[in-house]
């Protein structure tokens, strides 16, 4: 992104706030009293995660997996590795994944197959955005926050070439790329 890129919000702190509090009692009402595995995917849930574990006030755990899809440019190659695994045994253990957005839903789709692997109790998905117009495989999505257009999104969490994930609201970029 160049510096004719313009930043225009989308979903401001305070919606934010308000969507992360009724995702956290959605949660809270399945999950209480089964000490669930929050495993955040790095890098871009971690302002995410980080706000949501503190509207649950019951036990839980939390651990990371880094994932990333390599190929050429912004487009998604569709493979995807993972770049830091989980330190977490899952075996029996009721898993939600927590992430900031879901796009084509490739991501998700590699991680839900690696975690069925490890042969978890379940396995859900808790995610703040989706953009269901970029959709190539299907995903399930549990708990979600915000439904975006399509557009660049930046911000509490999210990045443009690992920039303005400090941004404490939801924005896109338009202009020139
Ligand atoms: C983003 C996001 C998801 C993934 C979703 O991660 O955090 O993990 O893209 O896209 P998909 O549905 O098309 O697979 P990204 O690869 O940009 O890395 P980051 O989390 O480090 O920003």
């Amino acid at each position: 992104m160049n510096s004719k890129a313009e930043l225009h919000v989308l979903f401001d702190r305070h919606e934010i706030e308000t969507a992360v509090r009724r995702l956290a009692s959605e949660i809270s009402k399945d999950y209480r009293n089964r000490n669930p595995l929050l495993l955040g995917v790095l890098r871009g849930s971690f302002v995410f995660i980080a706000d949501l574990i503190r509207h649950l006030d019951f036990p839980l755990e939390v651990d990371f997996i880094g994932l990333s899809s390599y190929g050429s440019g912004t487009q998604s190659s569709g493979k995807i590795k993972v770049v830091k695994e989980l330190e977490t045994p899952v075996r029996e253990r009721n898993v939600l994944v927590v992430e900031d957005i879901v796009d084509t839903g490739l991501t998700t789709a590699f991680l839900f197959q690696h975690l069925q692997r490890l042969k978890p109790a379940s396995v859900k998905l808790c995610t703040l955005t989706e953009k269901p117009s970029r959709r190539e495989v299907p995903v399930n999505i549990d708990y979600l926050g915000f439904t975006a257009p399509d557009k660049f999104l930046v911000g509490y969490g999210l990045d443009a070439n690992q920039k303005h994930r400090n941004l404490p609201d939801i924005c896109y970029l338009e202009g020139e790329a």
